[in-house]
């Protein structure tokens, strides 16, 4: 399973980068805005910077709505960088738009999907990546482990090759759940990354065997 940080926040970026098992990156509008990115040419010029931190797919995210705008600037995206990935949301022009971008070799991940139905139409268009929003359905009271279950087995059994990016990750159990029902890629930010870390026991057997070596240096 791909691990991708899901922040535009360059400091954490580098943080995932040096542990040495950073895959990608995915923005959004608002993890842009969050970070004061604001303006096409400060996007644009983000973006850039992210690609030469990272040897791995970034996703960068259209904000037109309509058929052209989605390609323009799709197409824009794509030209910025090799590892550009153009982020796509699932709406009616969305589809359309990637099946294009599909068929002129431009990788798409197709945004804010929260139903299998969703995943069968973004395969079928022939999107590179899928992203089912686990946390934010979970926030709704339903489940959204249950959805990234369900678009695997679809997915395996039609053998799409949509690969399955788990978003909306808001803790490390997301993610060893992810992976757990098949998941290709995990979002997440970095705390939930950093979370993976951490046991009790390893902490306590760490402060046994150090205290255990520094009685022989005595
Ligand atoms: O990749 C999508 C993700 O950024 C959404 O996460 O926490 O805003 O639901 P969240």
């Amino acid at each position: 399973m791909k691990f991708f940080i899901d922040t535009a926040n360059l400091a954490q970026i580098k943080e995932a980068h040096d542990l040495g098992i950073l895959d990608g990156v995915t923005t959004n509008p608002s993890l842009m805005a969050k970070e004061g990115i604001f303006g096409e040419e400060a996007v644009i010029n983000h973006y850039k910077t992210i690609c030469e931190m990272v040897d791995g797919d970034v996703s960068a995210e259209v904000i037109s709505t309509d058929y052209e705008g989605i390609i323009a600037e799709g197409e824009k995206l794509a030209a910025l960088h090799k590892n550009i990935v153009v982020k796509v949301p699932m709406i009616k022009d969305g589809i359309k738009a990637i099946k294009y971008f599909s068929s002129k070799g431009i990788r798409t991940n197709c945004t804010l999907v929260f139903s299998s139905g969703q995943a069968i139409l973004a395969a079928k268009a022939g999107a590179t990546y899928l992203s089912p929003f686990i946390g934010r359905i979970d926030d709704m009271n339903w489940d959204g482990m249950e959805l990234i279950s369900q678009i695997a087995h679809i997915y395996s059994i039609q053998g799409y090759e949509t690969q399955i990016l788990a978003a909306s990750i808001r803790n490390p159990l997301h993610i060893v759940k992810s992976a757990e029902v098949g998941a290709h890629v995990v979002t997440c930010p970095l705390s939930a990354i950093l979370g993976l870390l951490k046991h009790p026991l390893t902490d306590i057997g760490l402060a046994q065997f150090l205290a255990d070596h520094a009685k022989g240096n005595k």
